[in-house]
């Protein structure tokens, strides 16, 4: 069976223990690669390994940091069919999500690229305030690397949520140890390993796979880590907040996206946008549309076209059987409370087709848990004051779409929601890669994007030119 080791410094290395873990593909259960578990000291050393190559690394100059990555993106684009294959066996995502993932990730390294190719300082005149009488004070505002970045990516983009943290960390001069989520791990792996084949000089990133419950502590509570990046669930996010060390953290945590539909919406534009928004990748994407909030106006109709264009679909598989079984009790928990399954989604182990509950309500589970899956649940309201006050009820923050056509009610709306992104007329998504991206609340903290994340990634650094002798 195909195995990856872990990244430390020159090394690629199995864990000290021997232990490894096998990981099963969604497609078909059957088992497709093995990942090593790291040991909690293997961890320490990787962060040894990143911090002692930070004292060369921040010093390497920009132009060789950039050539270097121009040839990494050459590296990748040699190879990125072989990395989209085995991104798409691991995660089972369809083999053109996993294709656009790929190249998604190296457009990406270009727009950090081109950012920091832009990026500028700023100068003080010290003689504005009249304070200084007897010399002539000038302040060079300029940004310095943090030092060791911790990143940790999610199951459901091993390559471009750990991509929009490593490229941005590692060309602003940090150096990093990344812990991707078990299931993505080989396709990370894999991903990164052509970094070094193209140049990256070792320990600049170090790689750590394995269980959480072993490592993930060490690494977050390791002083010398000065920034965690972090993509996963609310809970991981909320321990990590309370057992870090007071560094920033950039946390994009989960979303309950709604997709407001007022009647004013083109019902043709708003249910393709919702069906996609809500099924693709089987539902399982921070930013799915999770929450269908229907006027009542265009509630049945709206109902009616969500249900005949979801049972066309044919769904990849979700990642595991236990994510599976949790949409069923979501969907168990609604029915009994009185929701109407509108579209009842088969199911076989993993594999589940889309599923859509109509007039659900707050005091149901699927109202406030994010399911992460294929059930689209609708609620229904009367007006838009109601629909901005069920809004509110929502915990999470990432994205929210509003669907009408009157751009006034449209702006109104979206001003009064309380998340990171508000989409008007199409569905959630983080894209382009351009934009920035987090949320607010349960969803996190901090905009992400190029500028923003190397803007997080880096600190202001004051030096002041004293004159002296000027009259
Ligand atoms: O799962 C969380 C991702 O940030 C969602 O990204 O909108 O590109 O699917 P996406």
């Amino acid at each position: 069976m195909q195995t990856a080791h872990l990244k430390i410094g020159s090394d690629w290395q199995e864990s000290e223990n021997g232990k490894t873990i096998t990981l099963n593909s969604p497609w078909d259960l059957n088992p497709f690669a093995q990942i090593q578990a790291a040991s909690a000291k293997q961890a320490t050393l990787a962060i040894d390994m990143a911090a002692n190559s930070f004292l060369t690394w921040r010093n390497t100059s920009l132009s060789a940091r950039l050539e270097i990555f121009e040839k990494i993106i050459a590296r990748l684009i040699q190879s990125k069919d072989e990395l989209a294959q085995v991104l798409s066996k691991e995660i089972g995502k369809f083999p053109k999500d996993a294709e656009s993932e790929i190249n998604r990730s190296i457009g990406y390294i270009k727009l950090v690229m081109q950012a920091l190719a832009q990026q500028t300082g700023r100068l003080y005149y010290g003689d504005i305030t009249g304070q200084y009488e007897s010399m002539r004070k000038t302040g060079l505002y300029t940004r310095e690397p943090l030092g060791v970045i911790l990143a940790i990516s999610s199951f459901n983009y091993p390559i471009n949520l750990s991509i929009t943290k490593i490229a941005p960390a590692i060309l602003a001069g940090n150096t990093v140890v990344f812990k991707p989520a078990t299931q993505g791990s080989y396709s990370a792996t894999a991903f990164y390993s052509k970094f070094f084949e193209a140049g990256l000089p070792d320990g600049v990133l170090n790689i750590v796979t394995g269980s959480s419950s072993e490592i993930g502590d060490v690494l977050i509570t390791d002083e010398r880590i000065k920034l965690i990046a972090f993509t996963g669930s609310t809970g991981v996010g909320r321990h990590i907040g309370k057992i870090s060390t007071g560094i920033p953290l950039l946390l994009e945590l989960g979303g309950k996206d709604a997709a407001i539909v007022t009647n004013n919406a083109d019902i043709e534009v708003a249910t393709s946008e919702i069906v996609s928004g809500g099924f693709s990748y089987c539902g399982q994407r921070c930013t799915a549309q999770k929450i269908v909030i229907a006027y009542d106006g265009i509630a049945d109709k709206l109902r009616d076209k969500l249900v005949e264009k979801s049972a066309l679909l044919d769904l990849n598989p979700m990642i595991d059987e236990a994510s599976a079984d949790y949409i069923g009790e979501l969907i168990t928990d609604a029915t009994e409370k009185g929701a109407h399954l509108a579209l009842s989604g088969q199911r076989s182990k993993n594999h589940w087709q889309a599923s859509i509950i109509d007039k659900i309500s707050p005091e149901m589970r699927i109202f406030s848990e994010e399911q992460f899956g294929p059930v689209l649940p609708i609620i229904r309201v009367k007006d838009e004051q109601e629909a901005i006050k069920i809004h509110a009820e929502l915990k999470y923050g990432l994205q929210a779409s509003v669907y009408s056509q009157d751009i006034d009610e449209a702006f109104r709306i979206s001003s009064k929601l309380e998340v990171g992104t508000v989409q008007i007329n199409a569905r959630t998504d983080r894209g382009p890669d351009n934009f920035p991206f987090g949320g607010v609340n349960d969803s996190g903290q901090f905009m992400q994007g190029t500028i923003e994340t190397l803007e997080l990634m880096t600190r202001g650094k004051l030096t002041v030119v004293n004159l002296h002798n000027l009259d």
